[in-house]
């Protein structure tokens, strides 16, 4: 055995007080590893849980898998943004392309959704699932508190009435999909709104306590001169935002268009938004990096698209 690896086992074991030669035996009789133990296929493949007999219900859930999974593979390359305290120009840009390769796939294979499906077993099937709503999907709201300040996610009716005095209470309750299960006038919230909040809003306030000043964009705006006037990353930086807020929110759209509005007329959500208004992107004007995009790039946002 090569002695240089013998010595550093030695030194790893050493250091945690463990005797080296018993864990040299432990690896004796361990099992080689196989595809589907690492993988973890058995757990995997048999997450897929429907609730009625149609077939095309599996694809619904299937690909709200896939979605999750490649949600979490994007924060944990925010993560390793957030907590890099030293990134130089080629970082950013290299894990920006790598976040928007991900919501580029998650945005191209929407048709997935749109096209896979017959209209009316999906019609029939998602009657299950009310009040459950993507919308309670709190990966998805952490990738928008990861990504920018939380002023560019407020509802922007809002945006005017809120700065960094305000509560974080005021501004969570202002949130732009808040719109989604609120009565702003009553304050009256819908059963999706307050069973998401029950479950998640704690870890919300946590998380964006992280995210407050480790955020992409302000990460972005805490670089060298040189960096934030680097080409390749500020195009890679409206690529990323645009991905998000343009186009998979349109792809989104026009699947609740195909699915939801039958004959003309919009079909009640799941989780009861007025969604043909709520889902538009001309309507909520999510904006992550507003300063790389034209005050008329702003305005048009999300129209003529
Ligand atoms: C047939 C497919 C789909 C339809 C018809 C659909 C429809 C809707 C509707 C109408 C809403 C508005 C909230 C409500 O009232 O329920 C919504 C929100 C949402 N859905 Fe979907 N959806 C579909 C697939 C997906 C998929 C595959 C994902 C991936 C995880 C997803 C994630 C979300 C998210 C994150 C929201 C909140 C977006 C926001 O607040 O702007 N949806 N969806």
């Amino acid at each position: 055995m090569n002695s240089k690896i013998t010595n550093q086992l030695k030194e790893k074991y050493e250091a945690i007080d463990q005797d080296v030669d018993v864990h040299l035996e432990g690896l004796l009789y361990s099992k080689p590893i196989n595809y589907w133990d690492y993988i973890q296929t058995d757990a995997l493949l048999n997450l897929q849980i429907q609730r009625t007999v149609f077939p095309d219900e599996k694809v619904f859930i299937m690909y709200h898998q896939i979605s999750e999974l490649l949600f979490k593979m994007i924060l944990s390359e925010i993560e390793q943004l957030a907590k890099n305290d030293a990134i130089s120009t080629e970082i950013f840009t290299d894990k920006i392309m790598r976040i928007s390769r991900y919501f580029d796939v998650l945005t191209s294979s929407f048709s997935i959704m749109k096209d896979g499906m017959d209209l009316e077993q999906y019609n029939k099937f998602r009657n299950t699932l009310t009040p459950a709503s993507g919308f309670q999907s709190a990966q998805y709201r952490k990738i928008e508190f990861a990504s920018t300040e939380l002023i560019n996610l407020i509802d922007k009716r809002f945006r005017d009435t809120i700065d960094r005095t305000s509560s974080y209470e005021h501004a969570f309750e202002h949130l732009y999909w808040q719109a989604a299960g609120k009565d702003y006038k009553t304050g009256k919230k819908t059963y999706t709104l307050k069973a998401f909040e029950d479950r998640y809003k704690d870890e919300f306030i946590r998380f964006t306590k992280f995210y407050y000043g480790n955020n992409l964009w302000s990460k972005f705006k805490a670089l060298p001169e040189e960096a934030k006037t680097d080409k390749n990353l500020i195009n890679a930086m409206r690529h990323y935002d645009y991905t998000v807020n343009i186009k998979w929110v349109m792809a989104h759209y026009n699947t609740a268009n195909h699915y939801l509005n039958i004959n003309g007329k919009a079909a009640e959500a799941t989780g009861g938004s007025e969604w043909v208004k709520y889902m538009h992107p001309k309507y909520q004007k999510r904006i992550f990096f507003p300063d790389l995009w034209t005050e008329k790039e702003k305005e048009t946002w999300g129209i003529n698209i």
